[in-house]
């Protein structure tokens, strides 16, 4: 078993297979077709079919990263900040942080938040209104998504706006991951650190009805500091990158999409029932990173323990065995796309995400008559075999001066 942090870094770093950032349904096809589970290393499997990607995920002597004490052995040398954070959120970890913020989830009441949400789509498309250029990404994407994330997890109103600009700088550096890992004896004394440092102090003195407290609520065996706010960043990174790459990902495929753009135009609503087929086009998760606890069989591939499986949800969500005419948006198409993950993976913020999503994406189609992107233009971000989604790309706009924020 040779699995540990270097292996899974030299991974990350130095690809041994890439895929075309900006396009890489060609590839996946073309692997899924010749050689559906394909070695790329000794010990490394890259998956393409639907049907093995859930196989995989719902397989008994098949574990996440980093999500039960064997993976975590085999993966990290030590019990690093972000093996721990990893593990709290695991869903076979036995701990009560993932259980807590599921119930928080549970008791959000989803009328008021999703009141809330177009309030925000609302008061972002206004400012926009005016010009004739946007960079879709910090313009809307950022502030719209952040205010949600922020509201569940327990910044005070006033405060959102402060926190949205410190995040907005800290997108443009790096993003969320670095503060994962973050060690207080480092002495990092960012704005982002230091404004979290707060509220966790805030929610522990007076706690309230959202997910920083119950994770301080979940935190009774003596945790520190920098292992609650590593929990807390992990929300704002799951919740918030994701949000904004899927609707990033959406706006760029209905360009080549005009007849699926104009109908969300007439009926914004279907935005909402639209958000799972948009998901399985072009999800902000591309890869799952899996590992075999044991010898185990995945198509005719007989596979070591020890083995790291990369699931390609990207290829999966466009088996044409299970999604006909996959390279179509179809928004009548209900599919079981796994960009939520599957099984005991499946991300604990998919119903708020899907609420999010289809808010969003109706409200900013119906404010416009039409918009233009430049593929040329769109910066990708980019992390291999974990995450796919544009960073910043300008968009003409042309707005639909007769829309009424609701
Ligand atoms: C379109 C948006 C989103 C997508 C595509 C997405 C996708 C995923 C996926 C695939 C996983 C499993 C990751 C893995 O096992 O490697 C996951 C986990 C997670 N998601 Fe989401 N997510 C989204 C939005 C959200 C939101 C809004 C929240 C807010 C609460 C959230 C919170 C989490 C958390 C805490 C986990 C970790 C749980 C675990 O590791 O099993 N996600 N997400």
């Amino acid at each position: 078993m040779t699995k540990n942090k270097d292996d899974i870094l030299a991974l990350l770093q130095s690809p041994p297979m890439a895929f075309p950032v900006d396009n890489p349904y060609p590839a996946y096809q073309q692997l899924r077709e010749r050689t559906p589970v394909y070695r790329i290393s000794p010990m490394q499997w890259i998956i393409t079919q639907y049907e093995d990607a859930v196989a995989i995920l719902k397989h008994p002597d098949i574990s996440h990263w980093g999500q039960d004490p064997q993976t975590q052995s085999m993966m990290f040398s030590e019990q690093g900040q972000m093996s721990k954070t990893l593990y709290a959120y695991a869903p076979d970890s036995n701990t009560p942080y993932r259980k807590k913020v599921l119930h928080a989830l549970a008791a959000k009441n989803m009328k008021i938040e999703v009141e809330a949400m177009h309030q925000q789509a609302s008061r972002v498309v206004e400012r926009l209104r005016g010009r004739d250029q946007i960079e879709f990404m910090a313009d809307f994407a950022h502030p719209f998504t952040f205010d949600t994330i922020s509201r569940i997890i327990g910044v005070p109103k006033e405060k959102v706006e402060a926190l949205s600009d410190i995040v907005g700088a800290l997108l443009q550096s790096g993003g969320y991951s670095q503060y994962i890992t973050y060690h207080p004896e480092s002495g990092d004394g960012s704005a982002f650190i230091n404004f979290l440092r707060a509220l966790v102090a805030e929610k522990r003195a007076r706690p309230d009805n959202d997910l920083c407290s119950a994770l301080i609520e979940a935190c009774t065996d003596g945790e520190d500091e920098s292992f609650i706010l590593s929990l807390v960043v992990f929300l704002f990174y799951a919740g918030h990158e994701n949000m904004m790459k899927f609707l990033g990902n959406a706006v760029i495929a209905l360009q080549s999409h005009e007849a699926v753009q104009d109908t969300l135009r007439k009926d914004p609503r279907l935005a909402s029932s639209g958000v799972d087929e948009l998901l399985r086009y072009d999800s902000p998760v591309q890869f799952l990173l899996m590992f075999a606890k044991e010898r185990v069989q995945v198509g005719e591939a007989k596979i070591p323990s020890g083995s790291m499986l990369l699931v390609c949800v990207g290829a999966a969500n466009r088996d044409p065995k299970i999604f006909s005419n996959p390279d179509q948006i179809d928004l009548q198409r209900r599919p079981a796309h796994l960009s939520f993950g599957a099984g005991p993976y499946r991300c604990i913020g998919a119903g708020l995400a899907q609420l999010q999503a289809g808010v969003g994406l109706g409200k900013f189609i119906s404010a416009t008559k039409a918009y233009n992107i430049e593929r040329n233009k769109i910066q990708w971000k980019s992390i291999p075999y974990m995450l796919r989604g544009p960073s910043a790309f300008p968009m003409t706009m042309a707005w639909n001066h007769d829309f009424q924020p609701a």
